[in-house]
């Protein structure tokens, strides 16, 4: 058992999901921004990888939520390289920090989940499942959506197309890591397109 997990990013139109440098970029309209928002509440838990908590240093949770009224933020960071001032481990939400089974580090405000050596992305999802999370809303960054692709735990794709060129074949896209995701590629579904202030949002379902 697995919680359905739901990918949601935004992009420009050349496919890039930040600059060169890593550096934040405001790709989404402010009615897809308002979407993303609105999407989170509908979550057990809004799960991203410990780089964009480096990035972007983002505080998950949902504008005007409760403690308890919020999904539970998860960060894949095998070797607890979260940094202790983050926001994603301040006293707004509950805070999942999924670790190797090697690293020993501990935050104020976290439960730390050891998943294994080496790490294993199924494993910590097998995990949460026991924990009661039933679903999760992946946000990034390309890195560790690759990694879920790769894994075959994806369920749901959502893409917002910002209308600008970011450019440079540094800058991270949707799905990074070493190439192919899977042999052959992930093949999807178009489930529907939506015209989003001046970008569009496209959502698939994954072929099995
Ligand atoms: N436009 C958007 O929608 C959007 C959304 C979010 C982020 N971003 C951008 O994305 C960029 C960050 O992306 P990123 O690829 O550098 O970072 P990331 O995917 O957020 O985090 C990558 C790190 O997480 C860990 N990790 C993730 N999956 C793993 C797995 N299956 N097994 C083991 N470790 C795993 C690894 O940590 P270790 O290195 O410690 O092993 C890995 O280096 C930033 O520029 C940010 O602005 C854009």
């Amino acid at each position: 058992m697995r919680p359905f997990i739901h990918v949601n990013c935004a992009m420009s139109a050349d496919g890039k999901i930040a600059g060169c440098e890593r550096t934040q970029t405001r790709i989404s309209s402010d009615e897809d921004l308002a979407r993303a928002k609105e999407l989170r509440r509908r979550f057990d838990a809004v799960l991203v990888g410990v780089g964009t908590v480096a990035a972007d240093d983002p505080h998950l949770t949902v504008k005007g939520a409760q403690y308890d009224d919020n999904p539970v933020r998860i960060v894949v960071d095998p070797h607890g390289r979260t940094p202790k001032d983050s926001q994603v481990v301040d006293e707004r939400a509950a805070t999942f920090i999924l670790t190797d089974d090697e690293c020993r580090e501990e935050w104020k405000n976290a439960d730390v989940f050891r998943c294994g050596w080496p790490f294993s992305l199924s494993k910590a999802m097998e995990k949460l499942s026991e924990w009661g999370i039933e679903n999760i809303l992946v946000e990034g960054g390309g890195t560790t959506i690759a990694s879920f692709f790769r894994e075959g735990l994806v369920d749901r794709y959502s893409v917002f197309v910002g209308p600008m060129i970011i450019g440079g074949k540094e800058s991270p896209t949707p799905a990074d890591g070493y190439g192919w995701v899977r042999s052959g590629g992930v093949k999807l579904r178009l489930k529907s397109t939506e015209t989003l202030g001046e970008g569009v949002l496209m959502t698939y379902d994954i072929i099995r």
